[in-house]
């Protein structure tokens, strides 16, 4: 399994990008609508999106981030594995890989994720993060929020 960053000029259409959008569709939520990822692809150059592909699925699995130019801080935003494939390491690797491909300039990350999901925290704490805080009523719907953190 290789994970690869998807070239900002590929954002916005072609099989990987309706791939990404359609995950996040599936396995996220809330997730974003149509015209979040349309802005975002337009904002480009803050945020970085991870992938890995597979024989059936042209994307298994991503990993999306925001790291602005000569920030040191970088936020991971979504991650998510389609669901047939998940526990089979692609999260931990999507983690691991991005925030290698990240380093330059980060020297830390951070993510918010709801108290509840407790699938994803589990997988945060083995990629190394650690809860910082707890944010109150941060959902749209009311759920609560852990902020986690490592040090790159
Ligand atoms: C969270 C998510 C990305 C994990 O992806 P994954 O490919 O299944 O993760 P991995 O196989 O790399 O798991 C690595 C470790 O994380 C932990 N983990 C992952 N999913 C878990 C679960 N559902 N329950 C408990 N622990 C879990 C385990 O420690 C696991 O290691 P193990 O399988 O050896 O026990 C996936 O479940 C997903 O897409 N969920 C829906 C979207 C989501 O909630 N995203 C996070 C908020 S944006």
């Amino acid at each position: 399994m290789e994970v690869k960053k998807l070239l900002h000029q590929e954002w916005g259409a072609g099989e990987i990008w309706t791939g990404i959008v359609a995950l996040d569709h599936q396995a996220i939520s809330p997730s974003w609508n149509d015209q979040a990822w349309r802005e975002m692809a337009d904002a480009n150059q803050h945020y970085q999106l991870f992938y890995c592909s597979g024989v059936e699925l042209a994307v298994e699995g991503f990993t999306l981030w925001r790291k602005v130019e000569g920030d040191s801080v970088a936020h991971l935003l979504k991650i998510a594995v389609a669901h047939p494939l998940q526990r089979q390491g692609r999260g931990q690797l999507l983690i691991g890989s991005s925030i290698k491909l990240l380093k330059g300039g980060a020297t830390s990350c951070y993510l918010e994720v709801q108290q509840d999901n407790l699938g994803a925290i589990a997988l945060y704490h083995k990629c190394g993060f650690s809860q910082l805080h707890q944010i109150r009523g941060f959902y749209p719907e009311g759920g609560n929020a852990l902020v986690m953190g490592m040090d790159l």
